[in-house]
């Protein structure tokens, strides 16, 4: 049973915080937000994240997650420190904004204890360079006598998977000046049986930003080759089929869409053009990949243009609000964007989802939200799949049908069989699925409920 502080008790501090208890470790969870900590200390989970609330309960009636919003009393006592604070994009430029990280830092380095031995890992993914930067904040800050460590270990999890991903990574790495460190840390990993890593500070922060930018840059060349299939009247959903066969292809992430969003992909992306920029260089297909990713949610306004005439007065449904299912995360989240868009052109937008509806709401003044999926038809002139949620699998089509004003569904994943869809007598828009619908085959629908 090792000691272990986590500062930061968001997606990633939270998952890693209650699954390292799990393995039997003493937990200590670290936030500054005092409403986040009092649910923790309930037992309630701040964030919807399948299995975690569970694992939280567990844990905290078996003594070993305790939360606290005090440094001084998570920090003394830990043999190792996660920092696990967000990174969000920086106001003044597209680069990280590290205030979390230096407060963080700053304030457990006054906690150390002289004598004692600590390992501070960062968890946060960072700009190149970060640990070194946090080694010398903790240099200037620690009580004399201290004795630390810096390890980068960069967090893979994917949300709504959160807890799988702790038990079961891919793989772990693990970066310091400090080999002994490094794999002082991987003891905690081992349960997992996951090769892990070992390397330096940098190249293990640069290991995330280039892990996140592979698997965006794949979305935004299938999203490339989705439109240039619908000019084409090709087949995007078989031509992925078809190149995932490829073993030195793979399936995973060949998916057309909307686009990617969430809080790490576009932030990430952007942080490592913007280092890439900084160091003198033209990180081209970077930005070749926002871009593609940018135009892919105007994608969705072309399409409803193009199908509905003009827009003013419209109203539209969203099927789906959170940038991807099993997540309440709204951060970035093409259906925003989409909301924003369609609002601003003078169209009613309603929009339902599982687990983002209230701040929702709050995060774009205007959209209204319903209760079900089947309300977000009601009076629409079209219905958009935005977030693949599992209840949105089997929707009875008749019913939305006879809801809708106009029997379009643009669908936003390609999650849906299209002959199922228009049997059910609507109009069926996915993202590169054979040609563009012509509008003239919305009008000339006999049944519409108009
Ligand atoms: N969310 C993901 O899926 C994911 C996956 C991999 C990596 N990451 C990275 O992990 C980091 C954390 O992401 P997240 O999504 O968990 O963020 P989050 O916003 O959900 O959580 C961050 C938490 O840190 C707390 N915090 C901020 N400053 C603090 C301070 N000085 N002391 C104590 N607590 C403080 C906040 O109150 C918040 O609860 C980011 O760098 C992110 O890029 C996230």
């Amino acid at each position: 049973m090792r000691r272990i502080c986590v500062i930061g008790a968001g997606y990633v501090g939270l998952t890693t915080g209650i699954c390292l208890a799990d393995l039997g470790n003493n937990v200590t969870l670290l936030d500054t937000d005092t409403k986040r900590i009092a649910a923790i200390k309930q037992g309630e989970l701040p964030i919807f994240e399948p299995g975690l609330g569970e694992l939280l309960q567990q844990n905290l009636r078996a003594g070993r997650v305790y939360a606290t919003t005090s440094y001084a009393e998570a920090v003394p006592d830990a043999e190792f420190v996660f920092i696990a604070v967000a990174t969000p994009t920086a106001e003044e430029h597209d680069g990280a904004d590290l205030r979390y990280v230096e407060a963080a830092a700053t304030e457990l380095a006054r906690n150390l204890s002289a004598g004692r031995r600590t390992i501070v890992i960062n968890k946060s993914t960072v700009p190149i360079g970060t640990g070194d930067w946090v080694a010398n904040i903790l240099a200037q800050h620690a009580p004399v006598g201290a004795q630390y460590a810096v390890v980068s270990n960069p967090e893979f999890l994917r949300e709504g998977q959160a807890v799988l991903d702790f038990q079961q990574p891919d793989r772990v790495v693990l970066g310091s000046t400090a080999t002994a460190a490094a794999q002082e840390v991987a003891t905690l990993y081992l349960s997992s049986r996951a090769p892990i890593i070992i390397t330096d500070l940098r190249t293990a922060e640069m290991i995330k930003y280039a892990s996140n930018a592979f698997l965006a840059t794949r979305i935004s060349f299938i999203n490339e080759i989705a439109r240039i299939c619908e000019q084409l009247g090709a087949n995007v959903r078989e031509v992925a089929l078809g190149m995932g066969y490829d073993r030195r292809i793979g399936r995973a992430f060949l998916d057309a869409g909307v686009g990617f969003g969430g809080s790490c992909f576009p932030k990430d992306l952007r942080a490592l053009a913007h280092m890439a920029d900084e160091a003198g260089l033209h990180p081209q297909l970077l930005r070749a990949v926002l871009d593609i990713n940018r135009d892919q949610r105007l994608l969705i306004m072309e399409k409803l243009c193009r199908l509905l005439g003009s827009l003013e007065g419209k109203r539209v449904g969203l099927l789906g609000l959170t940038f991807k299912p099993n997540t309440d995360d709204l951060r970035d989240a093409p259906a925003l964007d989409i909301a924003r868009a369609l609002l601003e052109k003078g169209v009613h937008v309603a929009g339902y989802d599982p687990a983002g509806m209230e701040r929702a709401q709050q995060l774009v003044p205007g959209l209204e939200t319903v209760r079900t999926p089947y309300d977000v038809a009601k009076g629409a002139d079209a219905l958009v799949l935005v977030t693949e949620w599992n209840e949105f699998k089997q929707l009875d089509w008749n019913q939305i049908r006879k809801h809708l004003r106009r029997p379009l569904l643009i669908d936003g994943r390609n999650m849906y069989d299209a002959e199922r869809i228009r049997s059910a007598g609507l109009v069926y828009e996915g993202i590169g699925v054979g040609c563009p619908t012509p509008p003239v085959a919305l009008q000339s629908h006999a049944h519409v409920n108009i």
